[in-house]
C-alpha cells in the first residue's frame, strides 16, 4: 500500500509498503535516517521517539511500534529535523549541551525529540513527559535541567508542522495485494470485519506492534482504525458519557481529571507519554488482558460496552465482556465501537501497584467505587486487575461492605472476605500472597484516605 505524509517538512510517499512496516525500520532502512535509534523495539525505552503532528496537535510516539499506515496524512519529525533547516540548534539541543544532558548517543536523540515535542506543546511537566525515555547511565538531573531551561524559549517556526489532512479516499492509497484495507467509516469497518473475521484490527498498535516486532507474527489481513474519525472522542449521551473506542489514553486523561480524578492520576502512570499518545481505550479492553488498567476502573464506574457486528449492535456490562482468561464475549467479526460511562458523582479511588512507579504494567490494579450514605456503604464496586485471569470484582468483599457502617472493623471484615474472591497467581511481577495482601490493603487505604490520612506511595514510612 502507499502511504503519504510529511517527513521533516517534505511530503513523501512510501510506496508498496507492507502494512506492518514500522516507521523505525522504514526510517533507518529506506531513508537512511539513523538518528532514530532502536533500543528495546517494544515501546519501553523511548530511543525511537519521533514527533507526530495530526489534527489534534504534536505528539511524541515510539517509532518502533508505529506502523506506516498509521501515519497517512500526518507529519513526522525525526531527530534530524529538530534543528532549523539552516542548522540553528533547537533550544532543547542548546540547553542539553549547556547542562551536559547529552550523555550517550543512543538515548540522547530520543530525549531530544521528546523534549522538543513537549516544548512545542508548552508542556512543563518534564518528569511526566520524559518518563518514557530511559537513561541507564548518569541519570536525569541534567536532562531535566535542560528541559526546564529551554521551556521559556519561543518555539522555532519549523516545529509547527501542518499535517496534510489528506482526503481519506485519496486515490493511490488503496491497498494492493497486501490484504490491508483502510476503512474510513464505522460502516465500512463493520463490512470489512464481517468479510475478514480472522483479520486483525489495529488501533494504536501498542500491543499489536509487539506481535510483529517481538513475536514476528504474520498478521494476515489487517484493518487500521485510525482513519475512522467517528470512532474517536467523547460525547454527551444524556445520562452517560460515550467514549469512542479509538479515544487515546492521552485524550481520556483530561476528561477523567474533570470527572474522576483518581482514574486520571492512574492514566498518568499508564505506560509513558509516547504509549498514551498511541494506546486507545478500545484496544485496552479488547485485548482482554487481566492486567490492563482501563478495565478495572471502567468496571468500577459501572461502564458498558457497545459492540457491533455487521449491522447488529449490542450493549453489555463491561464486566460481562471478560469470560475467562483469553476469552471475551465477542463474536468473530464483532468489534468495540464505544464505552458508556454513567454520569454520576465521584466515589472512585484507583490504585496502581507496579514495580516501577512510571511506565510499568500493574502487578495489581484496584479500582474502588464506594458510596456512603449517612456513614454507611450504599454502593460498592471493587474491581481488580492482576488478581484473576480477567479483570474481576471482589463480590464477597462488596457484600461484606454493603449496608455496613464505614468503620475500620467493617473494612477489615471485607478484607477477610476478599480471600474468597480471588486465587491470584505468582509470577515475575508479584507472588500470590503479596497480590492478596496488597489488594486487601488498597481497601484499607481507601478507608484511611476517607478518614483524612493520606498515604504517599513514594514515601517509606516506619
Ligand atoms: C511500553 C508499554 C507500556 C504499557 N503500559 C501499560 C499500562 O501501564 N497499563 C495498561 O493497561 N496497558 C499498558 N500497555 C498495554 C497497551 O498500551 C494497552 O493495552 C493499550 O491500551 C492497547 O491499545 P492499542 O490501541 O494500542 O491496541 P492495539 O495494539 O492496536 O490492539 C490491541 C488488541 O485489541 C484489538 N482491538 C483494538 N481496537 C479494537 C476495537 N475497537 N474492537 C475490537 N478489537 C480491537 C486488536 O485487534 C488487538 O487484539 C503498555 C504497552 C506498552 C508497549
Ligand atoms: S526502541 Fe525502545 S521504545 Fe522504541
Ligand atoms: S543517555 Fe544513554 S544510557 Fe544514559
Amino acid at each position: 500500500m502507499d502511504v503519504t505524509f510529511l517527513l521533516n517538512g517534505s511530503q513523501v510517499t512510501a510506496k508498496d509498503v507492507a502494512p506492518t512496516t514500522t516507521l523505525l525500520d522504514w526510517l533507518r532502512e529506506d531513508q537512511a535516517l539513523t538518528g532514530t535509534k532502536e533500543g528495546c523495539n517494544e515501546g519501553d525505552c523511548g530511543a525511537c521517539s519521533v514527533m507526530i503532528t495530526d489534527d489534534s496537535g504534536a505528539h511524541a510516539l515510539n517509532a518502533c511500534i508505529l506502523f506506516l499506515p498509521q501515519l497517512h496524512g500526518k507529519a513526522v519529525r525525526t531527530v534530524e529535523g529538530i534543528a532549523a533547516p539552516d542548522g540553528t540548534l533547537h533550544p532543547v539541543q542548546e540547553e542539553m549541551i549547556t547542562h551536559h544532558g547529552a550523555q550517550c548517543g543512543f538515548c540522547t536523540p530520543g530525549f531530544i525529540t521528546t523534549m522538543a515535542t513537549a516544548h512545542t506543546n508548552g508542556a512543563t511537566d518534564h518528569e511526566t513527559q520524559l518518563a518514557g525515555n530511559l537513561c541507564r547511565c548518569t541519570g536525569y538531573a541534567p536532562i531535566l535541567k535542560a528541559a526546564k531551561a529551554a521551556s521559556e524559549a519561543p518555539v522555532p517556526a519549523h516545529m509547527h508542522d501542518t499535517p496534510l489532512l489528506l482526503d481519506q479516499n485519496t486515490p493511490g492509497e488503496k491497498p494492493k495485494a497486501s490484504g490491508a484495507e483502510p476503512p474510513t467509516t464505522i460502516d465500512a469497518l463493520a463490512c470489512w470485519y464481517l468479510d475478514h473475521p480472522a483479520g486483525t484490527l489495529i488501533a494504536g498498535a501498542t500491543d499489536v506492534g509487539l506481535w510483529v516486532t517481538k513475536g514476528f507474527r504474520d498478521l494476515g489481513p489487517v484493518a487500521f482504525l485510525n482513519r475512522i474519525p467517528d470512532l474517536r472522542g467523547i460525547s454527551d449521551g444524556g445520562d452517560h458519557w460515550r467514549i469512542g473506542a479509538m479515544t487515546t489514553l492521552t485524550d481520556l486523561l483530561p476528561f477523567m481529571a474533570t470527572h474522576h480524578p483518581s482514574f486520571a492520576e492512574m492514566i498518568r502512570r499508564y505506560g509513558s507519554t509516547q504509549v498514551r499518545n498511541a494506546a486507545t481505550i478500545g484496544g485496552n479492553i479488547a485485548n482482554g488482558s487481566p492486567i490492563g488498567d482501563g478495565s478495572p476502573a471502567l468496571i468500577a464506574l459501572g461502564a458498558s460496552l457497545h459492540l457491533r457486528r455487521g449491522d447488529a449492535r449490542r450493549e453489555i456490562a463491561l464486566e460481562d465482556f471478560f469470560v475467562a482468561y483469553g476469552q471475551q464475549d465477542r463474536q468473530p467479526g464483532e468489534f468495540v465501537e464505544a464505552i458508556s460511562v454513567p454520569k454520576q458523582d465521584d466515589h472512585l479511588s484507583c490504585y496502581k501497584l507496579s514495580k516501577r512507579f512510571d511506565q510499568d504494567i500493574s502487578a495489581v490494579c484496584g479500582c474502588l467505587w464506594i458510596k456512603l450514605d449517612a456513614g454507611h456503604v450504599s454502593e460498592a464496586r471493587l474491581a481488580y486487575g492482576g488478581m484473576a485471569g480477567t479483570p474481576q470484582r471482589a463480590k464477597n468483599a462488596e457484600a461484606a461492605l454493603l449496608g455496613a457502617a464505614w468503620t475500620r472493623e467493617s473494612v477489615e471484615a471485607a478484607m477477610a472476605a476478599m480471600t474468597k474472591d480471588f486465587t491470584p497467581l505468582s509470577d515475575m511481577r508479584a507472588s500470590a500472597a503479596y497480590r492478596m495482601q496488597t489488594a486487601q490493603n488498597m481497601l484499607l487505604r481507601r478507608y484511611m484516605e476517607d478518614s483524612g490520612q493520606q498515604a504517599s506511595v513514594l514515601e517509606v514510612a516506619p
